[in-house]
């Protein structure tokens, strides 16, 4: 999902503040990242270049921190956050094909949000629960020996609410 220029606009001045306290080493990069996605709830492109220019980095530096981290996220987060394992265990079970099924099904690449703010995806390396792959997480819960269709039935559990939060199956 895109950020509006409104709330742009609404974190900018705090977030500017919080890092009147940083004196603009970059080894702060972590700790200013974490403030900054907990002042917003992600980090923003915009985020992204405001930090850099206070550390004196380079944006695609920054951006490259935010992108390692599976912590860290660039897009503001559904109420189903949905991780994919992509990592060698999991992708020569099959991941890729899981990833593309709920890409399909959802309209949402890695890093984005269905319109509804209801599914996020995130494709990452390894969520390591190796020996169970392929591997998902939904709300930080891990399903494994996955196929396509198992995945799509999870996420629709939790959709229409035959799964809560607590992660009664
Ligand atoms: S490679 Fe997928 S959980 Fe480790």
């Amino acid at each position: 999902m895109s950020l509006n220029l409104k709330e742009s606009h609404e974190y900018e001045a705090e977030l500017k503040n919080k890092l009147k306290k940083y004196s603009g080493h970059n080894y702060e990069l972590i700790e200013v990242l974490h403030e900054a996605q907990e002042l917003i709830g992600y980090l923003p492109k915009e985020a992204q270049k405001i930090i850099a220019d206070h550390l004196n980095l380079a944006p695609g530096r920054v951006n490259s921190v935010v992108s390692f981290y599976n912590h860290f996220s660039e897009y503001s987060k559904g109420e189903f956050q949905v991780s994919l394992c992509k990592g060698t265990a999991c992708y020569v079970k099959g991941s890729q094909d899981i990833i593309k099924k709920i890409e399909d099904k959802y309209g949402i690449k890695s890093g984005q949000t269905t319109e509804d703010g209801k599914v996020s995806l995130n494709v990452v390396r390894c969520l390591g629960a190796c020996g169970l792959s392929p591997v998902m997480t939904v709300n930080g819960k891990a399903y494994g020996l996955l196929n396509p269709e198992k995945a799509v039935k999870i996420i629709e559990n939790y959709l229409n609410g035959k799964i809560k939060e607590e992660g009664n199956a």
